[in-house]
């Protein structure tokens, strides 16, 4: 069995809380080198890691020959950049969502991937949560038109961080709504091709006038419709995440990510798991198998790019309709855009 070295690079809230211990259970994926252009945050997640080196300079990391796999959760600015210098150097590539911030930059990386032969695996993550799985096969079943509602919205106005940056994060509807976006897709099985979105900038101000909240309502070519309905202006006692699918006389509700009931014509049968799981482990133990050559990637270049056919660059899906991030206007109210 391969074990690969795996080099971090950002070392910050999310591979702290997650990726940390995720990788260091599983017995595929040795932590190598941690990388941080804040030092400290390096040396904490190396020596919780056992890392053999932590430094500042990702080149060092990306160069080193004992390094496999270089994990990418910096902000979103710097994905595309740190994939290419990666797959140059003939590293494979876990990269935190989204594959970059334009189409551009995704073509971009995607091209760099493809030219080196290196594995790819993009961080949607809620594509192998357990309940997203059992729904998608549910409805492929069903195999008729769907309507979808899915709430994302908890209490996030950011204050200072990097996330209300448009220019560093894509602002949230792009960077952290990507998540949604692609699970809808998947439900459906097919990319939208109408948009309609209203909202605006309702919590912090954004220094470049990115919307942070929005209901996004997403026309499909088999008919189906969907409403993500994204907020950084609700509450944190309620749970952040709630998918509502109606189709052929059944309704699935997602409740969090930890329960799932399914209402049908032969009765209610509700679903629960002994805790969260939004497919953070799934998808980390299916890279293993990706960069092992065993597997392909349930979400990999096609589906982060912004190629024909691909579901997960929002941006592109609101060029696709005319509608660009940079239309989405920040002032209250003012996210305003018809297909
Ligand atoms: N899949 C999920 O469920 C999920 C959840 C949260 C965050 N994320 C993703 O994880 C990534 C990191 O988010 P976070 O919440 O940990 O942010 P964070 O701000 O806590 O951490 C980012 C870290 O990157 C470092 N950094 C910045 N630029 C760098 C560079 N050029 N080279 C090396 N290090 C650099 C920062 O110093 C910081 O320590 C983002 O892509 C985010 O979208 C994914």
């Amino acid at each position: 069995m391969s074990v690969f070295n795996v080099a971090l690079i950002g070392c910050g809230g999310f591979v702290r809380h997650t990726h940390l211990a995720n990788l260091n259970r599983h017995a595929r994926f040795q932590i190598h080198a941690a990388v941080d252009v804040n030092p400290d945050a390096a040396q904490r997640v190396a020596e919780a890691g056992g890392a053999a080196y932590w430094t500042d300079d990702a080149d060092r990391a990306i160069s080193d020959p004992a390094v496999d796999v270089v994990f990418i959760a910096t902000p979103h600015h710097n994905h595309a950049d740190l994939t290419i210098r990666a797959a140059r150097a003939g590293k494979h590539i876990y990269c935190e969502k989204p594959m970059g911030l334009t189409e551009a930059e995704c073509q971009a990386a995607a091209a760099a991937v493809r030219e080196s032969g290196v594995k790819y695996v993009l961080g949607y993550n809620r594509a192998l949560a357990p309940f997203s799985l059992q729904a998608r096969d549910l409805l492929a079943s069903l195999d008729e038109p769907m309507l979808i509602c899915y709430r994302f919205a908890d209490w996030n106005p950011y204050g200072t961080s990097w996330m209300i940056d448009e220019k560093l994060s894509g602002g949230r509807v792009i960077g952290e709504g990507c998540h949604a976006l692609d699970l809808l897709c998947r439900f459906v099985g097919q990319d939208p091709v109408r948009l309609y979105a209203e909202g605006g900038n309702l919590a912090a101000p954004s220094p470049t006038g990115a919307p942070d909240s929005a209901a996004i309502t997403l026309g499909f070519p088999n008919g189906s419709a969907a409403v993500l309905y994204l907020s950084s202006v609700g509450n944190n006692a309620c749970p952040k995440e709630e998918i509502q699918i109606t189709c052929n006389n059944h309704t699935v509700v997602i409740y969090g990510f930890e329960r799932m009931a399914v209402y049908a014509p032969d009765g209610e049968k509700s679903f629960s798991l002994p805790a969260v799981d939004k497919g953070h482990w799934a998808l980390l133990d299916e890279a293993a198998s990706v960069f092992a050559g065993e597997a392909e990637p349930s979400v990999g270049v096609a589906e982060g790019c912004a190629a024909p056919g691909s579901r997960s660059l929002p941006s592109r899906r609101f060029e696709r309709t005319g509608c660009t991030p940079s239309r989405l206007r920040a002032t209250r109210g003012d996210l305003h855009c018809v297909s």
